[in-house]
């Protein structure tokens, strides 16, 4: 065992929603990390945790009508159990909401606040009347200042992408209770981030500690200066609150990431880990943190600054990753490519997804691109076609020709050694993330094993006579070259792994430094270890994925509870029904399932999204009547605005009826 002893997080995820696959990319690449350095002998735990506290989890509860402790338990079980089947293997998994996270953060607070880097004063802020709660801007909503675009958060404009703060928005709504918020005082606790300019800089430059292109963004961020960061939100909140300040809690970002030293803490208290020789100033351990590139501030100047400043270690280095994007595009609900993790699951096998992962990962922060058909090509042609071929091409002859006996002494001990010699090169490409340069070589090393198997054909030299010796040895060294790339594959692929292992009856693989060949060994028989991605397993994910949302935008497909759903008269009548008449209708580029509409809804025309083109081609709709809810609030979709909804009937697909049976009415015609 080698001396190194090595602490990895990975972001901890926010408890109020489903892990997916954009979040998948950060927990293989971390896990991959976690196994390799641990089959390289070194001391390795790999802890995480979910990050429960805030104002959206505490709304998400309200809303269900539970409590935020109930609805964190129930989110947290979920995500460890998409983590364990997507082969996620944490050391520990914690919460931030435990009593080792309460005490850190304290700790931390208290330490920073007698060195004198805490300060407080009065600021003004949206609050709401009616829910007696200050609003984050994201709760926040109205028109935009620039543009005037309707329906924008309190921060920014979807439309125009202009910045503001809240306080210009226009015609602004609290979007938890619809009431317009008024201005309100309160005193706010800040970290001064300041204090600790010369210490970032000279950490955020350290050779080794960031990514050259993240060090550089840091630089600009130092350059133009640190503010305060306000560490503090008040009541109601669901957090810490803090200790001097009654009613003031911890801000969920002050307390999401001493979670780590929580998540440590705890898996401490279950074994004889020692918690300050990973955590004192001193510490000789390394501690890593992977993350996504969207929160390096947090980690790489306030994370830092506060454990620094509380008499902590650093950490080692932050490892940030870009995002995923699907079919060269941002994940997208409509095109069924906001995939849940429970969702991929449910129809492929989770080491595919590991597989193209780890082939398209690098060191650097680039975004990684999902694309089916090359995720299909990639994983049947180098994992089915390739690495498990060669050991199904040569155990059939071992297990009926030779009882399962690997031969004494193999062919081609010079193809065994190039194996081996490139062991400590891979190694490297791990160790410095470079998965997908690792996997180049691993695949290279197949096409070798497949070519050394082409050559010497052994389905031919198993019908000639007195070839037994050799059709024996070349077969054992095909498996021995297979036992070589699958401890090769191993951090990226643990289920494959193990099966082999089973396969080739030996014991859990070391990485292999110096490995010999199995000789004289018996094997088990041969089972399919991996098989081909078929693609309508793919179309059946993305549909699935486009359902999901269907049921979260449509709220009338769900089945119709006559009791809870039910409404009154006067709910009713604010609804403004028109027969409006179709003046136009045309597809809409790059939507699967809108047509656009232009509809005289009798004193003016509207423009009308509606989801209808599986049903109707627009040329049968020009002209043609419908029934349109004339009053409903505009929406601002991906296309353009939509100022109605057209009623439709049916259960979906070709079977949706939007036209009005009666072309002789009269458009406009009011029907409450
Ligand atoms: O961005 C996020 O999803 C946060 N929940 C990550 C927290 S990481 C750490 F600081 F806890
Ligand atoms: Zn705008």
């Amino acid at each position: 065992m080698s001396d190194r002893k090595i602490l990895i997080t990975s972001a901890l995820p926010y408890a109020n929603g489903p892990i997916h696959l954009g979040h998948l990319v950060e927990y293989i690449q971390t896990d991959i990390w976690s196994r390799f350095q641990k089959q390289r002998g070194n001391e390795c735990y790999y802890i995480c945790a979910d990050d429960t506290h805030g104002t959206p989890i505490m709304l998400k509860a309200d809303r269900e009508g539970i409590k935020p402790e109930d609805l964190i338990a129930q989110v947290g079980k979920e995500h460890l159990a998409d983590f364990i089947e997507f082969g996620i293997e944490f050391d520990n998994y914690h919460s931030t909401h435990s009593e080792e996270n309460k005490h850190f953060s304290s700790l931390i607070y208290e330490r920073l606040r007698d060195d004198g880097h805490i300060s407080s004063r009065s600021i003004t802020q949206a609050y709401d009347p009616v829910k007696e709660m200050f609003l984050p801007d994201r709760f926040i909503k109205g028109d935009c200042p620039k543009c005037n675009a309707k329906d924008q958060y309190g921060d920014s404009c979807e439309a125009c992408g202009a910045t503001y703060s809240p306080t210009e928005l226009k015609n602004a709504i609290s979007a938890i209770s619809g009431e317009k918020p008024i201005e309100k005082d309160s005193v706010h606790y800040f970290f001064k981030l300041a204090d600790f300019n010369t210490m970032l800089k000279e950490w955020t430059t350290s050779e080794g500690h960031l990514q050259p292109e993240v060090s550089n963004k840091l630089a600009e961020w130092l350059e133009n200066g640190l503010q305060d960061w306000d560490i503090s939100r008040d009541a109601p909140y669901f957090g810490f609150e803090i200790p001097d300040a009654p009613g003031k809690y911890f801000y969920v970002w002050l307390d999401a990431p001493v979670g780590y030293m929580a998540s440590f803490k705890n898996l401490c208290t279950k074994t004889d880990l020692d918690f300050d020789e990973f955590w004192a100033p001193d510490s000789k351990t390394e501690l890593y943190h992977f993350i996504g590139k969207d929160i390096i501030y947090f980690h790489a100047l306030f994370w830092p600054a506060m454990l620094h400043g509380a008499k902590f270690r650093t950490p080692s280095a932050v490892f940030a990753h870009g995002f995923l994007t699907v079919n060269g595009e941002k994940m997208s609900k409509s095109r069924g490519t906001f995939i849940k993790a429970r969702t991929y699951l449910d129809h492929l096998d989770p080491e595919y997804l590991r597989y193209y992962f780890a082939a398209k990962l690098s060191a650097g922060v680039d975004d990684i691109d999902l694309s089916f058909e090359d995720f299909t090509q990639r994983v049947n042609s180098d994992l089915v076609g390739k690495v498990v071929n060669i050991a199904s091409r040569c155990s059939g002859f071992i297990k009926k020709r030779f009882d399962g006996q690997l031969s004494t002494q193999c062919a081609a001990p010079e193809l065994f050694q190039q194996f081996t010699l490139v062991s400590e090169n891979i190694a490297a490409l791990y160790e410095a993330r470079e998965y997908g340069k690792a996997m180049r070589e691993i695949m290279a090393l197949a096409d070798k094993a497949n070519q050394y198997i082409d050559e010497k054909k052994p389905w031919l030299i198993a019908k000639e006579e007195g070839k037994d010796q050799e059709l024996h040895e070349i077969c054992s060294m095909g498996i021995n070259l297979f036992r070589l790339l699958v401890a090769y594959l191993k951090p990226v692929l643990p289920k494959l792994a193990a099966e082999s292992e089973d396969f080739l009856n030996i014991e859990s693989q070391p990485w292999p430094t110096n490995a010999q060949p199995l000789v004289a060994h018996e094997i088990k028989a041969f089972k399919a270890l991996m098989t081909r991605i078929e693609e309508p397993k793919i179309a059946a994910i993305i549909e699935e994925s486009k359902e999901n949302l269907e049921k979260i935008v449509a709220p009338a497909a769900k089945k119709f509870d006559p009791i809870a759903d039910e409404i009154e008269f006067d709910d009713f009548a604010k609804i403004d029904l028109r027969i409006a008449k179709i003046v136009k209708a045309e597809h809409v580029k790059g939507a699967d399932k809108l047509l656009q509409l232009t509809v005289d809804i009798g004193d003016e025309t509207r423009n009308v999204f509606a989801g209808i083109k599986s049903a109707y081609k627009p040329e049968d709709l020009e002209g043609k009547l419908t029934v349109v809810v004339a009053n409903l609030k505009p929406r601002k979709m991906k296309f353009g605005m939509s100022e109605g909804m057209v009623l439709a009937a049916g259960p979906g697909g070709a079977d949706l009826w939007v036209l009005h049976p009666d072309d002789g009415a009269i458009a406009g015609m009011r029907v409450k």
